[in-house]
C-alpha cells in the first residue's frame, strides 16, 4: 500500500498556487523529504496532507483514507510536527505531552502509559518534570517530535525538523528520526531546505520549486544525472569561459549561476589543470577553482539555474526561533 497518495493536488492563495499540482506516491515504510527553498510550497503541501488546509483541487488519500472526506481517519493516521516552535514554555515536558493527549481524546489510562514510551523514546525522562522555557533547542524539539507520536501516527509529518539548530545537534536528531523511521516502521515525510539532511535522511526526495515538483527519486539516482565531477569556477569574465569551454571535449556541460560557473567533467582531477591553462592562454583571470563530487545543491542548480541559498535561509531561521508562538498561553 501506498502511504500517501496525492492526484494534481493545487493550492491557490488568491491568484497564486503556492502549490501547482503535485503527485506524488510516497511507500509505506518510506523516509521521504520534500526539499525545496524558502516559498517552494512544502508547508502548504503538509498543510493539505494533515488536513489543516483544503486543498483548491485535485486528490489524495493518507494511509488508504480520503483527504477530502475522511478526515478524522486521516487525522488519526497522522502525526505532526510544525515548523514553528509549538510547546508551552510555561508547562513542563509533561504537561504539554498530556495536553496532546487530552486533545486526542485519548483514556487517561494510555496518556499516562504513552507519555512514559515516547518520553524514552527521545530520551527525556529525566527532563520530564522540568518547565519546557529551560529546555534546549533540542530538547525542545525533540519534545514537539515526541508529542507528535503520542497517539502512535502511522505517518509522521516532520516540517523543518533541525530548522535553526546547531550542526551537532541537528545530527543528533538525525539519528531519532532515522530509528523512527528504520525500528519503528514509522514512515516519515519531513521538509527541508538543508541539502546534507535531505541526502543524509531520506529513502527519496522531491525536490519542489514555484509549486512544483520538478525532480523526485533517492538521493544517488538524483546525483548520477549531473554525472561525473563539478568544478566550480569563479571569474571575473565567467561569461567568456563559459563559452571558451563549451567546444573543448572534456567538458560535459557547463552551468552559470551567481558569479560562479560549473562545470561537469568525467575526470575532475584531469579536467582542472586543462581547464586552468586554457584560461590562461586565453587572458582569462581564474580567481578560485573547486573541485567536487555533485551534491543535491548541485542537482537544484541543475534544474533551476539558482541556488538554494542556505545562508539566506538559515538566517530566517534563526529570525522565527526568535518569535515565540505560544500556543496555548495561560
Ligand atoms: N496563508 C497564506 N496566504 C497567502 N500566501 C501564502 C499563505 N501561506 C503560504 N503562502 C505563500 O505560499 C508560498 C509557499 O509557502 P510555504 O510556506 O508552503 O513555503 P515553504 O516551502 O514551506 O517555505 P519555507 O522554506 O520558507 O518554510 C509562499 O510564497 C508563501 O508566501
Ligand atoms: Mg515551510
Amino acid at each position: 500500500m501506498n502511504a500517501i497518495e496525492t492526484k494534481g493536488l493545487v493550492k491557490k492563495f488568491g491568484d497564486f498556487a503556492a502549490v501547482a499540482g503535485i503527485n506524488l506516491e510516497i511507500k509505506e515504510g518510506e523516509l521521504f523529504g520534500l526539499l525545496g527553498p524558502n516559498g517552494a510550497g512544502k508547508t502548504t503541501t503538509i498543510s493539505m496532507l494533515s488536513t489543516i488546509l483544503k486543498p483548491s483541487s485535485g486528490s489524495a488519500s493518507v494511509w488508504g483514507k480520503d483527504l477530502l472526506h475522511d478526515k478524522d481517519s486521516v487525522r488519526k493516521s497522522i502525526g505532526i510536527v510544525f515548523q514553528d516552535p509549538s510547546l508551552d514554555d510555561e508547562l513542563t515536558g509533561r504537561e504539554n505531552l498530556d495536553f496532546h493527549g487530552r486533545m486526542y481524546a485519548m483514556e487517561p489510562g494510555l496518556i499516562h502509559e504513552r507519555i512514559a514510551e515516547v518520553l524514552k523514546l527521545v530520551e527525556l525522562e529525566s527532563k520530564a518534570d522540568a518547565l519546557v522555557k529551560t529546555y534546549s533547542g533540542g530538547m525542545k524539539r525533540r519534545l514537539e517530535i515526541a508529542r507528535g507520536l503520542m497517539h502512535k501516527p502511522k505517518i509522521l509529518f516532520l516540517d523543518e525538523p533541525t530548522i535553526g539548530l546547531d550542526p551537532q545537534t541537528r545530527r543528533n536528531l538525525w539519528e531519532y528520526i532515522r530509528n523512527f523511521n528504520k525500528k519503528d516502521g514509522i514512515t516519515i515525510i519531513l521538509t527541508t531546505h538543508y541539502m546534507e539532511e535531505a541526502d543524509f535522511l531520506c529513502d527519496r526526495i522531491a525536490i519542489i520549486d514555484h509549486g512544483k515538483i520538478i525532480a523526485l527519486d533517492t538521493p544517488e539516482k538524483l546525483k548520477e544525472v549531473l554525472g561525473g565531477d563539478i568544478i566550480t569556477v569563479e571569474s571575473t569574465d565567467s561569461n567568456a569561459l563559459k563559452k571558451l569551454l563549451e567546444g573543448q571535449v572534456f567538458v560535459k556541460e557547463t552551468k552559470l549561476f551567481d558569479e560562479h560557473l560549473n562545470v561537469s567533467v568525467d575526470n575532475g582531477g584531469k579536467a582542472l589543470p586543462k581547464l586552468i591553462e586554457l584560461a590562461q592562454k586565453n587572458k582569462i583571470t581564474v580567481d578560485s577553482a573547486v573541485l567536487k563530487r555533485p551534491s543535491l545543491e548541485d542537482v537544484f542548480i541543475h534544474y533551476t539555474g539558482r541556488t538554494i541559498r542556505e545562508e539566506e535561509a538559515s538566517d530566517k531561521d534563526k529570525a522565527r526561533m526568535q518569535v515565540k508562538v505560544g500556543g496555548f498561553r495561560r
